[in-house]
């Protein structure tokens, strides 16, 4: 095992590591499901720090937590927490880590997690920093793509906003352990980023670049679709000329491949259509659920159990 003490972004696991958390979700799916109950983590506090907003990560963190016996404590708004008085996050990763044996944290700025973690000798991981790093978000996309497409040798579109998107910077690298063959699908101001691509290129992965998803469509296993990050944007004027462009309808859906499924971390705005949400294709319902059984193998994992 690699990873010890943090989960702070993909590159840190081998594959033999996420082999290791995906077979261990897989065990745990009827516990994240309620249809079994297990203990292992009673007893044990689980503390949420969520600066930026969050549904499903959140969420399925309690509910991976709670499922298996542990309870949690959450920061809350930042407006209410002493964040508002100005209160330092390293000053209050040090107190936290006085209430509670695992830490989750999502942060805007990146390189937060990494720092955080300095400051506490308990486990801390990280949901997510700036347009940076989202590993757990990546290990279910994995899971994901193993339950209901494929995941070694997969080919895969990478479609939105490449620029910005977390989910999809952490997921090339580990799509590089699976021998993924990867398009990247973007407006040419929303490109994955040079240094991204030349780590890719470093490690011999395959990849190519188009604009459009009818380029692919037809011949890829998986439709990653990405919103395009708003929040991130310096001038509102820049996303407004990108706002919305991409829209997948069931009517492109004709020539795909048998396997072939779409995903989403979500929240989407309007880049799948809700007609998509009835054909077997869409998969992104399972994808938020599946972030349970995952986040409870990382939690048993770094808990020691
Ligand atoms: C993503 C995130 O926060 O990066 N959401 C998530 O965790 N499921 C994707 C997004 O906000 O677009």
């Amino acid at each position: 095992m690699t990873l010890k003490k943090d989960l702070i972004s993909i590159k840190h696991l081998c594959k033999a590591d996420v082999e290791h958390i995906l077979k261990r979700a897989e065990s745990l799916e009827d516990v994240a499901r309620g249809e079994r109950s297990l203990d292992l983590l009673s007893g044990y506090i689980l503390a949420t720090l969520f600066y930026e907003p969050s549904t499903r990560t959140r969420l399925s963190f309690e509910t991976a937590m709670k499922r298996l016996g542990g309870t949690t404590i959450d920061l809350g708004s930042i407006d209410i927490s002493s964040v508002s008085k100005g209160e330092t996050l390293a000053d209050t990763i040090r107190v936290v880590e006085g209430y509670a044996d695992c830490i989750v944290l999502r942060h805007p700025k990146e390189g937060a997690a990494a720092m955080a973690a300095e400051f506490t000798s308990k486990p801390l991981i990280n949901a997510g920093d700036g347009a940076a790093h989202h590993p757990t978000q990546t290990l279910l996309d994995l899971y994901t793509m193993k339950r209901e497409s494929k995941l070694e040798g997969v080919k895969i579109a990478l479609a939105g906003d490449l620029k910005y998107g977390r989910t999809v910077h952490s997921l090339v690298f580990a799509l590089s352990m699976f021998n993924a063959k990867i398009s990247f699908v973007s407006p040419p101001q929303l490109a994955m980023p040079d240094g991204i691509k030349n780590d890719l290129t470093a490690m011999g992965i395959e990849f190519e670049e188009t604009e459009y998803i009818e380029d692919v469509i037809d011949d890829i296993d998986v439709l990653y679709m990405t919103r395009i990050q708003k929040e991130r944007f310096a001038d509102i004027n820049e996303y407004n000329k990108v706002a919305g462009a991409y829209r997948i309808e069931a009517k492109y859906l004709t020539g795909v491949r048998d396997n072939f499924i779409i995903m989403h971390p979500l929240p989407r705005i309007n880049e799948i259509d809700p007609d998509v949400d009835d054909t077997p294709y869409a998969k992104y319902f399972e994808q938020s659920f599946y972030g349970v059984p995952v986040r409870m193998a990382l939690l048993l994992t770094l808990l020691g159990k």
